[in-house]
């Protein structure tokens, strides 16, 4: 995968290639991130990045103690993983814990040093998953300038035990040794990463800062604009077809190719497929895009074409791969009809991480759905600029040039639209429904001022069904469950406290304009342990 170069052998070429990578960052030091499989490791990556930190990701399978000697790195992470350390733990040298480099073990990663020492690895009393209280126990340059108690984010089943090899730096309601160390192997049970855990990033800081003595922080330098230089080199004067949804993912890319193609002779063409789609999302594709001189929009009807696909298909899954198959197909006609030699996708790091791509190292990486956009063999190149970004930062590349910020503060679309919002078999009914729903709440959202304060709404139609009494009749009417988080780039999101007043005027305006639904709830789940879309 282009863009992520992942340390795999301290080979000549290698050390070359680090050595220029040091050279380009006006930097001497840098950490090395062993990526274990976590979901999040992009976002390490990104928080150092921030911190001006440089972590080159390493591959535990290959990757051995005398590898690490060679390149030298200032630091060392281990992130965290699917697996636990009994069961399908990824490969790795134990030998590198005892070279005696600062080591910040997240997770999985501390619980593997912990295991290597001595101290108890088990499953706790309870499963910790969300947001939970980090009280700190002692003294310790990790958490300097971090307030004693402090909201972290936890998603582990085992847990550290206690032991005399162990210093006991901070402990949650489950967890003993939430943070600890040994001499300088530091661990902690939660994610600095994500933005739930408060000081995450102090913590981080204080590890490459105070801990590894990194003080050369490169200067950042414009993406947006490195991104239009490689898709100029890569596309020259090549025709290129993009998927637009109206969504911001797409918007940006769609305008990073302006950019790259201006003056070039080639044709940029737009496709909106439509049928499974959200009320609104082909509106904005017409105002933004329909009219504008450096791209050719078309919009293809599909809806028959994704019905007759989706005929019969109950799973999430398969309804998953259906869609994909339809959405494929379409594009390749497109591609054909209009000469392209490349098509361009909004693809997010997030979406091939959730469908087990990623950072290509040996661990095992748990697929959580088929994203729409990913693993497809199309005819001709793909260009997917936004593969290394989260949503907070693709949307940082779109201000930086001029993406209409009605665009960027679109919520998300998912890919497989409509569809991740219907339980059971798609029809033509239960399509109707879910794109009626989803008017109601985000009109209602939008007319209460609500809609910018959450990063994210849907309306599913589930196949659960309610008694109603309508008059003297009474009958069955369907499930209709209503949801919206609150997030910063999708990785983890907390449901959002809507008030109630605006919840129930939602569900009567729903019960009095579809016939069909019996009964409106509200999720209340966070992520993890459950995903955004319901499907
Ligand atoms: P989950 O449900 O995985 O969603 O927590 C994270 C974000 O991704 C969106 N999503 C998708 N986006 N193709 C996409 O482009 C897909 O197949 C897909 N599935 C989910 C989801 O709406 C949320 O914003």
């Amino acid at each position: 995968m282009a863009n992520l170069s992942i340390f795999k052998k301290a080979t000549p070429e290698a050390l070359d290639a680090l050595k220029e990578e040091l050279r380009v960052r006006k930097a001497t030091k840098f950490i090395l991130l062993f990526s274990m499989g976590s979901q999040f490791d992009h976002l390490i990556v990104q928080r150092l990045a921030k911190l001006g930190v440089y972590a080159l990701v390493a591959d535990p399978s290959s990757v051995k103690a005398d590898d690490v000697k060679k390149a030298n790195p200032a630091g060392i992470m281990l992130s965290g993983g699917p697996a636990s350390v009994h069961d399908e733990p990824p490969p790795f040298d134990k030998k590198i814990f005892d070279l005696g480099i600062p080591l910040l073990g997240v997770c999985l990663g501390y619980q593997q040093w912990a295991k290597h020492i001595g101290a108890k690895v088990a499953p706790g009393k309870a499963r910790e998953f969300g947001v939970h209280t980090l009280t700190l126990k002692k003294k310790d340059p990790l958490f300097k300038g971090v307030p004693s108690r402090s909201p972290v984010l936890q998603t582990h089943g085992d847990i550290i035990f206690p032991s005399k090899k162990l210093d006991v730096l901070g402990a949650t309601d489950h967890s003993p040794v939430a943070a600890g160390r040994h001499k300088h192997l530091w661990g902690v049970q939660f994610h600095p990463e994500v933005t739930d855990t408060k000081f995450g990033e102090q913590m981080y800081a204080n590890f490459c800062y105070n801990i590894c003595n990194i003080k050369d922080p490169f200067p950042a330098h414009s993406v947006a604009k490195r991104k239009i230089e490689e898709l100029k080199k890569t596309i020259g004067n090549g025709n290129v077809l993009i998927a637009l949804s109206g969504g911001s993912d797409s918007s940006v890319v769609a305008h990073l190719l302006k950019r790259a193609m201006k003056g070039s002779g080639g044709k940029l063409i737009g496709v909106y497929i439509r049928g499974i789609d959200r009320p609104d999302d082909e509106a904005y594709v017409r105002k933004y895009f329909g009219k504008q001189k450096w791209i050719h929009v078309e919009v293809a009807d599909a809806t028959l074409q994704f019905l007759q696909a989706l005929a019969g298909k109950t799973r999430m899954r398969d309804k998953r791969l259906a869609m994909r198959g339809v959405y494929k197909e379409i594009l390749e006609r497109r591609i054909a009809d209009y000469d392209a030699q490349f098509i361009a996708q909004g693809t997010l790091y997030t979406d091939l991480r959730e469908s087990g791509m990623g950072h290509a190292t040996g661990a095992r990486i748990a697929e959580i759905k088929v994203h729409h956009n990913t693993g497809i063999e199309f005819s001709v190149p793909e260009l997917r600029p936004l593969e290394d970004m989260v949503k907070d930062s693709a949307r940082d590349i779109g201000r930086d040039i001029g993406v209409p910020e009605d665009l960027l503060l679109r919520h998300p679309f998912p890919g497989p639209g409509l569809v991740v919002r219907i339980e059971g078999e798609v029809t033509a009914d239960s399509l109707r429904i879910a794109r009626t729903i989803d008017g109601i709440y985000i009109d209602e959202l939008r007319k209460a001022k609500l809609y910018n304060t959450v990063w994210q709404a849907g309306a599913v139609v589930t196949r659960s069904e309610h008694t109603v009494s309508k008059g003297d009749d009474a009958g069955l009417g369907v499930v209709v469950a209503l949801w919206a988080v609150w997030s910063v780039n999708g990785f983890t999101a907390r449901s959002a406290d809507l008030p109630h007043d605006f919840l129930d005027k939602v569900a009567r305006r729903i019960a009095n304009e579809v016939r069909e639904v019996g009964a409106v709830v509200y999720r209340i789940s966070d992520k993890p342990p459950a995903t955004i879309e319901w499907g």
